[in-house]
């Protein structure tokens, strides 16, 4: 199994080109079940995600191209990514699968509503927490779906096609929200979803489902309304910016010291983030390519940040931003609301030298001068690179192992940081 070594203490210097975002690419690639035209996606991340997700929906029928090299590229661009699902072969998408990545259970909703039936196993638990699926499921019998589960499976079927319903969401979730759009999107009326989530992928789902021929409006507010049509077609669209790798990234400089360009990417994606940063004191710029993150001498603020549903502060950086305060001149408090079980990190982020006490859904973690070296090694993506950020700036070398989670999330970490000066290499085997 490959490892990662760094050794820590080199301020990050140039330029990080910031790829497509891996949680918008997911759902835009199932959105490709939901037609038999081909639809493109351009500025799609190379991650192990993506290339499972692959595997899984070329299960279900869908031939995928990769489109090749166009003049002016360079391999360290996104890739071009053709599907096409003229015929759906299999309705089912079975445990080895869907076991791997939590993410594809969202099949579900178009196989159903195209197919009128789906047969997809249970995701089951996995690192982070419990992460059920009540309310994918509920979205689904509200737009007329019978729902039944029979030996790990969830069996759905529609034999005489979707209707359009009224979707309350009890508490936010992107999942339920990218399942609800592409549902209704093909149901007979009219589906209004309250409290719907308005994460920036919601809405690069929604303008290519529109562009495909979807009526949907007010995706990125709470109120989302969906006119079902009966076919969709196919359609050509850019991913959006991945606004976690942003974050990270600059998190990573915040600690390090430096000055970085993330480029390619825009504040709005990560606002609350990027407040949280400045007021640790990093220094954020908006340029017409990027953003820019540096700190001056200064030592890390601390912080109190709670992490919430869009536009507040995401759980997906709750673990880089635990990194940063552990060495913060004063004690930070994080909450994490939406994960129960988020803090797989803590344990080796302390292995690291950090201080940190936790108490239910609070870590107080209190600032510690230098950290130093160590073997670590982390259960989920996240939390992975946490110990990436946290070894860049401590003293002496660190060995991260398990590095496949960073490779399902974080295309070519390394050589991005490498770039910028870091001394960080893979060991293979
Ligand atoms: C998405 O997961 C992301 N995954 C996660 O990114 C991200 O952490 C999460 O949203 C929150 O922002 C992708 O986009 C592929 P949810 P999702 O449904 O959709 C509860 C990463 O590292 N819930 O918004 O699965 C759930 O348990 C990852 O890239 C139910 O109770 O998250 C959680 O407490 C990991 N019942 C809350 O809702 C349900 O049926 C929000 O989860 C569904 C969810």
């Amino acid at each position: 199994m490959d490892r990662i070594r760094i050794i820590g203490g080199h301020p990050l210097q140039g330029t990080i080109p910031i790829s497509g975002a891996k949680n918008a690419t997911l759902p835009l690639m199932i959105a490709s079940l939901l037609t038999q035209d081909t639809l493109v996606l351009e500025n799609v991340p190379r991650l192990a995600d993506v290339r499972l997700l692959q595997h899984i929906l070329g299960n279900h029928g869908v031939d995928i191209m990769i489109g090749g090299k166009r003049p002016g590229e360079s391999t360290h661009d996104g890739q071009t990514l053709h599907l096409s699902a003229g015929r759906i072969v299999d309705t089912t998408a079975p445990y080895d699968l869907v076991s791997r990545m939590r993410a594809s259970f969202w099949v579900i909703g178009p196989l159903l509503a195209r197919m009128g039936e789906a047969k997809v196993s249970m995701p089951g638990g996995c690192a982070i927490g419990t992460r059920p699926v009540d309310l994918l499921l509920m979205v689904l019998e509200r737009l007329g779906a019978e729902i039944a589960t029979d030996s790990g499976y969830v069996l759905a079927r529609a034999p005489k096609g979707l209707r359009g319903g009224s979707i309350v969401f009890p508490k936010v979730t992107v999942g339920g929200t990218h399942t609800a759009l592409m549902a209704a999107s093909l149901a007979n009326g009219t589906t209004v979803i309250d409290n719907a989530a308005r994460e920036p992928e919601i809405v690069d789902v929604a303008d290519c489902l529109n562009k495909m021929g979807a009526r949907i409006s007010g995706a990125g507010t709470s109120r989302i309304v969906i006119d079902g049509v009966p076919r969709l077609s196919g359609a050509r669209h850019r991913v959006l910016p991945d606004r976690i790798e942003t974050g990270t990234y600059a998190m990573a400089v915040a600690m390090t010291g430096g000055n970085v360009l993330l480029e390619n990417t825009r504040a709005d994606l990560l606002q609350a983030a990027l407040d949280v940063l400045t007021t640790a004191g990093a220094v954020v710029a908006e340029t017409n390519t990027g953003v820019r993150i540096s700190r001056n001498g200064h030592g890390i603020a601390p912080v109190t940040v709670t992490t919430a549903p869009f536009p507040g502060f995401p759980t997906d950086l709750q673990a880089q931003l635990m990194a940063l305060t552990s060495r913060a001149q004063g004690t930070s408090r994080i909450t994490e609301t939406i994960f129960e079980n988020r803090f797989m990190h803590v344990q080796e982020l302390v292995r690291l030298g950090a201080r940190i006490h936790l108490d239910g859904e609070t870590a107080t973690i209190e600032g510690v001068e230098k950290l130093k070296g160590a073997p670590v090694m982390a259960t989920d993506l996240r939390a992975s690179v946490s110990l990436v950020i946290a070894a860049l700036a401590a003293e002496g070398e660190t060995m991260v192992h398990r590095v496949y989670h960073l490779d399902r999330g974080f295309e070519r970490l390394e050589d991005k940081l490498v770039a910028c000066g870091a001394e960080i290499e893979r060991i293979s085997g």
